[in-house]
């Protein structure tokens, strides 16, 4: 997703309180917990789009902390459109940034759970090193979660999700969970919270598929 430009976006995401300043997004590599005030467990969406997913989340969730990650202004302005709205959320911020950058601006461990939330397919191959569910990603994933940590990916593209179960077993991540049909798994889909485009993809009648993945397990 990308929209037009918006003019004025980055000066309002630059004087947003709820917006962490690009420039210091290094600064805060390992004191995390110190930007939110709490020693809650951290969560990332990345390419959170609109942000509805992890504005319910936050509300849901008052013992964890999140962060959505955004690589477009005219994206994430949405997102801030909606989370003006709730100021009495303390444990939910925004970071204009690509998540190629996620090692640098977060430490090992430093994040307890990464959703990946209909993440764009870049259907050529030319492009498939900028799929967030591929390989060279879940390179980065594992070097900034625990080893208990997890990545939970859904999408509602088939060749995506069969690229993402190929890509976490060519890096030996272990599945804990795989559904094609995740809005008819009873089980898997308690609790689950719906984001913009699932909301749209299955009212248009497309199965929702999702895979719950955890670190390779150390060798020895
Ligand atoms: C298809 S949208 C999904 C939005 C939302 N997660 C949902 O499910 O409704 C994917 C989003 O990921 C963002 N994105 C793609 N690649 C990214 C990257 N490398 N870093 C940060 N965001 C990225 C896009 O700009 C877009 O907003």
């Amino acid at each position: 997703m990308r929209l037009r430009n918006i003019p004025g976006s980055r000066e309002r995401i630059a004087q947003s309180p709820y917006v962490i300043p690009e420039a210091s997004l290094p600064e805060h590599r390992g004191a995390w917990r110190e930007v939110f005030g709490s020693d809650r467990p951290i969560r990332l969406e990345i390419g959170m789009g609109k942000g509805r997913f992890l504005i319910d989340m936050a509300r849901q969730n008052p013992d964890v902390s999140f962060l959505g990650i955004e690589k477009y202004s005219s994206v994430l302005i949405r997102a801030l459109d909606k989370r003006e709205e709730c100021s009495d959320l303390d444990n939910l911020y925004f970071l204009r940034m690509d998540a190629a950058d996620l090692t640098e601006v977060f430490a090992p461990g430093e994040i307890s759970m990464i959703y990946l939330n209909f993440s764009d397919p870049w259907p050529k191959e030319r492009h498939a090193g900028r799929r967030l569910p591929g390989p060279l990603f879940l390179d980065r994933y594992r070097q900034i979660l625990p080893p208990d940590g997890q990545v939970r990916f859904k999408t509602d593209n088939t060749g995506l999700f069969a690229f993402a179960v190929e890509s976490a077993r060519s890096r030996n991540w272990q599945i804990l969970s795989c559904t094609e049909d995740l809005h008819h798994d009873p089980q898997l889909c308690e609790g689950n919270v719906m984001t913009e485009y699932e909301e749209r993809f299955s009212a248009a009648g497309h199965p929702i598929c999702q895979l719950v993945l955890s670190p390779p397990l150390a060798a020895g």
